[in-house]
């Protein structure tokens, strides 16, 4: 257990030119949430002192996403060193540990931050490092920073930037995964210290180690996992990180009780809630705010987001759910199916070629082939509410706002434009004449005309 109060800065201020895009780096979604709340998420596991995050000064969206955390704005990019001073602003007079991450690091696990917090604060021939680094061993070492170690104690020396590395240095194959842990008496003056006289024109957080080791201080590395400490500056990095986040939530449902057919077909979001034997079969994708319950099955081709699906739900194949929609228990939603802001309520069925929108489905209702909810008339969005057991027939418009009551029954091909009662039948089709044998007159007078057309 750490004994000295911790505060962590997340640095988020970098534009990422390397990801070529109008959205801050940091905010890039992996598995649906920003990467900076990726690791603002894991922070708050550690009941911090404080969370400061710095931000760019025309960042209002990175800023917003990061409530009710504080923020320091760093006003020119001049590097992850001054980036650390405008954090500290935020934290004047705090002497406990400093924990810096970057915000382009997102799959660093709670683990691994308190094992930094623990070097921290563990002596070293009978000092506390001043500075502890998570060092990683990349199978590509690339722009990361390389970590040089003593070669006698394998204490932490110094870590030169890719930049400005000798050949020698480049083939150090420990490199620097961002995050450090600092004595937070001692960073403000070592902050203070930094120069930019390097490859970049920056001032490196990273020259705060040979700096302690100038002054008599240790500094130590703890290693960690490469999974864990990819560093995303490039959309092929990006999809690197979506990779590893995609395999470690498939791994999630299926030790909670899932079966996934073809894990690598199911793409989940950060928050998706899986229960016990569900069943999903392949190309299913889940956007944030979904939940399943148990023993539901999921199959091929369906897209869901901020929707809810009850036990004993049947959906699919090529299904979609939209934000705002419930399953209940043992609904039944088909194939071409869209549902948004709608309750199916228990035993509900939807099978086939529907759009349910800004409705309910009353219990065991039974909804046709083809049935339309038309919520919106270029202006305003309405509700469409079928009751308990009604039935619609298929190929149906309800134009909303309209009441289909309980038990009702709706004839096929009806437009709805007014309530329909408890128990009424309604259909509002054309009434159908028969021409009794006209068929066989018909083909005959057709056949003398095309005769006739062919002599002329
Ligand atoms: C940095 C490290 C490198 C390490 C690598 C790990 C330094 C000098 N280098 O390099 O040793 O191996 O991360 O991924 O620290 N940022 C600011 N303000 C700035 C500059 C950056 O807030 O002025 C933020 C960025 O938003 C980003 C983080 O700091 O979240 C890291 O910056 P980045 O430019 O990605 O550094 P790297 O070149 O990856
Ligand atoms: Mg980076």
């Amino acid at each position: 257990m750490s004994k000295k109060k911790t505060a962590a800065i997340v640095l988020a201020a970098g534009l990422g030119t390397r990801m070529k895009s109008s959205l801050p780096k940091v905010m890039h979604p992996v598995a649906g949430h920003p990467m900076v709340n990726h690791l603002i998420d894991t922070l708050a596991k550690l009941s911090l002192e404080k969370i400061v995050v710095v931000v760019g000064p025309d960042m209002e969206e990175l800023e917003a996403a990061v409530q009710p955390h504080a923020t320091a704005v760093q006003y020119e990019r001049l590097g992850t060193g001054d980036a650390v001073k405008a954090g500290m602003t935020a934290l004047e007079g705090f002497k406990g540990n400093v924990l810096v991450v970057y915000g382009d690091t997102p799959l660093i696990s709670e683990v691994t931050l308190n094992s930094m917090i623990e070097a921290r604060e563990e002596p070293q021939g009978g000092f506390a490092p001043a500075v502890v680094v998570l060092g990683f061993v990349p199978d590509d070492p690339g722009a990361y920073g390389r970590l040089v170690l003593d070669e006698d104690d394998g204490e932490l020396l110094a870590i030169v930037e890719a930049k400005d590395a000798s050949p020698e240095e480049l083939a150090i194959p420990l490199c620097n995964s961002g995050v450090m842990c600092f004595d937070g008496e001692l960073l403000p003056q070592m902050l203070g210290r930094l120069t930019n006289n390097n490859a970049k024109g920056e001032y490196y957080l990273t020259d705060c180690v040979g700096l302690a080791r100038d002054d008599g201080f240790a500094c130590a590395v703890v290693e960690g996992d490469e999974e864990e400490m990819l560093g995303v500056n490039s959309r092929a990095e990006l999809a690197m990180a979506e990779t590893i986040a995609q395999d470690r939530l498939r791994e999630k449902a299926m030790k909670n009780g899932a079966t996934l057919i073809d894990p690598s077909t199911v793409y989940f979001s950060y928050d998706t809630q899986i229960g016990k034997d569900v069943l999903i079969e392949p190309n299913v994708f889940f956007g944030p705010g979904v939940s399943v319950s148990d023993h539901v099955h999921i199959k091929a081709n369906c897209h869901f987001e901020g929707a809810s699906i009850d036990a004993g739900v049947i959906i699919g194949p090529f299904a979609r759910l939209r934000p705002g929609s419930t399953l209940a228990e043992g609904a039944r939603v088909g194939n071409f199916v869209e549902i948004k802001n709608a309750d199916v309520e228990a035993g509900g069925k939807v099978n086939h070629l529907t759009y349910i929108g800004d409705a309910r489905v009353g219990t065991g209702a039974n909804i046709g082939a083809g049935t339309i909810t038309c919520n919106y008339d270029g202006f305003l969005k309405s509700k469409t509410d079928i009751g308990q057991g009604a039935f619609i027939g298929s190929n149906t418009a309800l134009v909303a706002p309209v009441t289909i009551g309980d038990g009702a029954i709706v004839g096929a091909g009806s437009t709805i434009t007014r309530d329909v009662g408890e128990n009424d039948i309604v259909t509002t089709r054309a009434d159908q004449k028969n021409a009794r044998g006209a068929a066989e007159r018909f083909r005959e007078r057709k056949r003398l005309e095309k005769e006739q057309q062919k002599k002329d």
